[in-house]
């Protein structure tokens, strides 16, 4: 892995990789989107202070340096609209999981379908992975959608899979496997495919 990972989405976005100097920028967008992201993401309680920003992205570059996660912020015109990445990589499997978020005001352009084909693209060549796993709370319509509009196979469900504050919630888990990829050609651009 490119220790300068660096990768265009379309001509408005980029993926590069988060950097401790991103903390501050990240936390105050974390914060402006917190009851937003409550909803559907359990790491909110934790992340109060610019420190603990700091500590999670520290740990995305331990991560990185071991060849066990990538996890990349979403800029437009240099800001940070979102987070993507492959939360981990099972190196013995060749299995990348993806994880997302994005601010509330960068929802509904397609930035993180775009996003994540750039990614997987990125992972099935570059990080030779075989597979691809999305997992999403069953009643995260927004999110499931992403894996089905890029070709994504539903593998089923997994029953009190994440504590959400108050709750257990149930997960969808969708795969995409590196054949399956090159033949629906879901590399190209989404102006292309
Ligand atoms: C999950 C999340 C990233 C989805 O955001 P999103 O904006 O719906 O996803 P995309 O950026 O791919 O955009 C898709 C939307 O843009 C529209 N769109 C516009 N241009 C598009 C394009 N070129 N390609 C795809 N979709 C496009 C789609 O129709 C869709 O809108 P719709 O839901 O009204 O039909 C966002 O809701 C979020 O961050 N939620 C909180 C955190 C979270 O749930 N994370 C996931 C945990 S599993």
């Amino acid at each position: 892995m490119s220790s300068d990972f660096l990768l265009p989405v379309g001509d408005r976005y980029q993926l590069r990789l988060l950097q401790l100097n991103d903390a501050p920028e990240l936390f105050a967008l974390t914060d402006a989107n917190r009851s937003y992201l409550r909803q559907w993401l359990p790491w909110l309680d934790v992340v109060t202070r610019v420190e603990d920003t700091q500590d999670f992205v520290t740990k995305t570059l331990v991560q990185f340096a071991e060849h066990e996660g990538l996890v990349a912020a979403i800029c437009e015109s240099g800001k940070i609209v979102g987070t993507v990445g492959f939360n981990r990589i099972e190196q013995l499997n060749r299995i990348g999981y993806i994880g997302y978020w994005l601010a509330e005001s960068a929802r509904g352009k397609g930035i993180m379908t775009d996003s994540c084909r750039s990614l997987i693209n990125y992972g099935f060549t570059t990080l030779k992975l075989d597979r691809v796993v999305i997992a999403c709370a069953t009643g995260n319509h927004r999110s499931r959608a992403i894996p089905l509009r890029l070709g994504f196979t539903h593998q089923g469900v997994v029953r009190d899979a994440e504590w959400l504050y108050k709750e257990f919630v149930a997960h969808d888990i969708y795969a995409l496997n590196v054949e399956d990829w090159k033949k629906a050609a879901i590399y190209l651009p989404s102006n292309q495919s």
